[in-house]
């Protein structure tokens, strides 16, 4: 029944680790890729609100007029760049459908995809979906997880498409300053390679302020296709908003697929979205919390001996296991069934990773504090 191409496509290796996770009780889950902290009450309160008032019809394909409006001034007042609400942007379910379809907009079948590893999980899933080819770029520990320009230069041979940036980058949280990014454009901007620049982490960034990849120069825009979205920055995963801006060719041809398989994001979600942009103190609240979590897993990870690079953004880490003789998925599961801890193997990220384990520590310090208690039982049991 099953289409083979789908039924090639390889399970989310979150997901089906997370199958595991359902049912045992007293987990602490450092797995999954969400805030810990419920949405802002601010932003909540206008989602209330408009269902008050009765508010619940569709809206434009494209999304509402005033969130496009507040995405547009946001970029305009905060970096100077200009997306024109009526036609460069789009609101979508999520980043996740903005980038489906900004994928399934400019790929052909057979068309190849630089996606960097270790990646998030969706990039080569949604690109083999439409038949298209991911062709890899393999980070490493020993370059902190950074890009390598020659291999980039080496990849760009293959007259890729699309590359798929994401900065700050799950799962190794990791963080390219400006510079980095303009060493990346200088390679990019000789080809006719588009670059989708995932920043849904942007605001999760702990050494410097967030630098949209079409600031990069002034033809950078012209090429490239921002996503970003409130999920991570605003805990509002559940209210699935996103957005998309980029040339007023690539956002129409966006529109056109969203329009026949989504209409439009959920109508509440906009509403509660254009809220988020005032919510800059519970932002800068949520991120200083991060920060301080990630001071203490970073420093209690290197103790018990599991190399761990300090993440830049987001939150997680990305932490060796090499030491332990055991691959990821084998010590995700042990650890899971012995000491209640989930975390996330490193194959779930690309294949070469199963030396490496992915940590969120979007979690209690409370909760932080007994999975290193139970991680160094675990880890002296296994030696
Ligand atoms: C790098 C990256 N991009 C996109 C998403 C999806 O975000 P959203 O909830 O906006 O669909 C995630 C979620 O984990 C992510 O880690």
């Amino acid at each position: 029944m099953i289409a083979k191409h789908i039924k090639n496509l390889a399970p989310s290796g979150i997901r089906e680790f997370f199958d595991l996770v359902l049912g045992m009780s007293e987990v602490i889950s450092l797995g999954v890729g969400e805030p810990d902290f419920i949405t802002p009450w601010r932003i909540r309160e206008k989602a209330i609100t408009a269902l008050e008032e009765g508010l619940t019809s569709y809206t434009s394909n494209k999304g509402l007029f005033s969130l496009r409006k507040a995405i547009s001034d946001f970029y305009e007042k905060r970096y100077s760049l200009k997306y024109n609400p009526e036609e460069e942007i789009l609101i979508s379910v999520g980043v996740s459908e903005a980038l489906d379809l900004s994928l399934r907009a400019i790929l052909e079948p057979k068309d190849k995809v630089i996606v960097i590893s270790p990646h998030f999980v969706a990039y080569p899933a949604l690109t083999e979906i439409i038949g298209a080819k991911p062709i890899y770029l393999v980070t490493r520990q020993e370059e902190n997880f950074k890009i390598n320009l020659k291999e980039l230069k080496r990849l760009i041979l293959q007259k890729p498409k699309a590359i798929i940036l994401n900065n700050p980058t799950n799962p190794t949280g990791v963080v390219y300053g400006v510079d980095e990014l303009k060493e990346i454009w200088e390679i990019l901007k000789k080809t006719d390679t588009l670059i989708i620049s995932d920043e849904v982490y942007d605001e999760i960034n702990y050494v410097g302020k967030p630098f949209p990849f079409s600031l990069v120069s002034k033809n950078a825009k012209e090429k490239t296709i921002l996503l970003n979205g409130f999920s991570k920055a605003y805990a509002m995963t559940g209210f699935r908003v996103g957005f998309a801006c980029a040339n007023k060719e690539i956002i129409s041809a966006m529109t056109k697929i969203h329009s026949f398989s989504i209409m439009c994001a959920p109508i509440i979600s906009q509403i509660a979205a254009i809220e988020a942009f005032k919510a800059q103190k519970e932002l800068m609240q949520m991120k200083n919390e991060y920060k301080r979590r990630r001071d203490f897993i970073v420093r209690e990870l290197n103790r018990l001996g599991l190399k761990t690079i300090k993440p830049d953004g987001a939150f997680y880490c990305f932490s060796l296991i090499e030491k332990y003789k055991l691959d990821a998925l084998e010590f995700a599961k042990r650890l899971l069934f012995q000491e209640k801890v989930a975390v996330v193997p490193g194959t779930a990220f690309g294949k070469e990773f199963s030396k490496f384990i992915r940590i969120s520590y979007a979690n209690s310090l409370e909760n932080l504090k007994e999975a290193i208690v139970r991680i160094e039982r675990f880890l002296k049991n296994i030696c």
